[in-house]
């Protein structure tokens, strides 16, 4: 498994797992996932606050904690919403020092630790007191709370903001082949600042079972694709490689963005990582052959 050395001496596997649909009501699926994870190669693992009203830090948390004296891995989580526990509801968003300084306390408690390896702000709007909550996170990282801090963001503006006006080391954005709208944001990056590509294998569109994954889940169509744009463009991507998995992969290592990738069962993340450790080197070639397959998609809203 190759690393990814970012900013900060924040150390990373190119792969890391993406906790949001672990099944949490399956606890040994989830043990089982979380060891094979481990023995991949796999050090890094993002959950938020947010992701079913703090059970997900919970649960991963306990299961981290197990494996704690065994392995080294990196723990990424997010906050910024407001939600009640109890109640399970959001709340609404609040990227105030005051509550960001306190729901990453709530966090460390919910996954059982004292530091946080990337602290995330879960979205963010252009109105937001930027400035206030940047140097929020700058006197987490200077209270030893937190070894770095990145936006979980698609809007080109917020982005633009933090590019400019912070110290933040990466930015989550859903990219894949057919997403693939932060093209515009890879392109013109500063080297020390890194993408977190959710989103990789486009809720199983990207895999062998693409054929019921578009029928089940998109069949009305996604961005600018209808469903038979979808397949159209699959079938092409399929002639470049076999493995779409694999392909979005590559795509994202030419692109030099981390994957995160989510599972919700065991024989997902195998697949995956089998996907993971055939992907090719795309060839410049290949590359603009990946390209030609799907459509070139830019971000309409939030620009300026
Ligand atoms: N705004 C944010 O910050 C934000 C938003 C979304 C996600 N995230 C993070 O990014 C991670 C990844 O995002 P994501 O879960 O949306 O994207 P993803 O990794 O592309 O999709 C995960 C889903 O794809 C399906 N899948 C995975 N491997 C498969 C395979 N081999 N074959 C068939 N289907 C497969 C599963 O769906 P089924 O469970 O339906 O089978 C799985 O739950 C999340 O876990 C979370 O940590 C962050």
């Amino acid at each position: 498994m190759r690393q990814l050395n970012l900013k900060d001496g924040l150390n990373i596997s190119e792969f890391s797992l993406g906790c949001m649909n672990l099944p949490l009501d399956d606890k040994n699926e989830m043990e089982k996932i979380i060891q094979f994870a481990l023995e991949s190669g796999i050090t890094h693992f993002d959950t938020a606050d947010l992701y079913q009203f703090g059970k997900n830090e919970q649960e991963l948390g306990k299961i981290l904690n197990v494996f704690r004296s065994t392995y080294d891995f990196t723990i990424a989580t997010k906050g910024g919403n407001e939600f009640d526990q109890k109640t399970q509801e959001k709340i609404g968003w609040n990227p105030t020092p005051k509550h960001i300084k306190s729901a990453i306390k709530d966090s460390m408690h919910r996954l059982g630790v004292d530091h946080i390896d990337l602290y995330q702000l879960h979205g963010g709007t252009i109105e937001d007191n930027k400035d206030e909550t940047i140097s929020a996170f700058d006197d987490l990282k200077q209270e030893g709370l937190i070894t770095s801090y990145g936006i979980s963001s698609i809007r080109l503006n917020v982005i633009d903001y933090y590019l400019r006006h912070s110290d933040m080391s990466t930015i989550m954005m859903q990219f894949n082949p057919l997403d693939n709208r932060p093209l515009e944001v890879s392109n013109s990056l500063k080297e020390d600042v890194a993408i977190l590509a959710r989103g990789p294998v486009m809720k199983g569109a990207l895999s062998s079972s693409w054929r019921s994954v578009i029928e089940e889940k998109f069949p009305d169509g996604f961005l600018d694709y209808s469903c038979e744009d979808l397949k159209g463009s699959l079938e092409r991507l399929s002639e470049v490689e076999d493995d779409l998995t694999a392909l979005s992969y590559a795509f994202l290592r030419y692109n030099e963005a981390a994957i995160v990738n989510g599972v919700s069962s065991l024989k997902q993340l195998e697949s995956n990582i089998e996907s993971y450790n055939k992907m090719p080197d795309l060839s410049q070639e290949e590359y603009k052959a990946v390209l030609d397959a799907v459509k070139i998609i830019k971000y309409e809203e939030h620009r300026a």
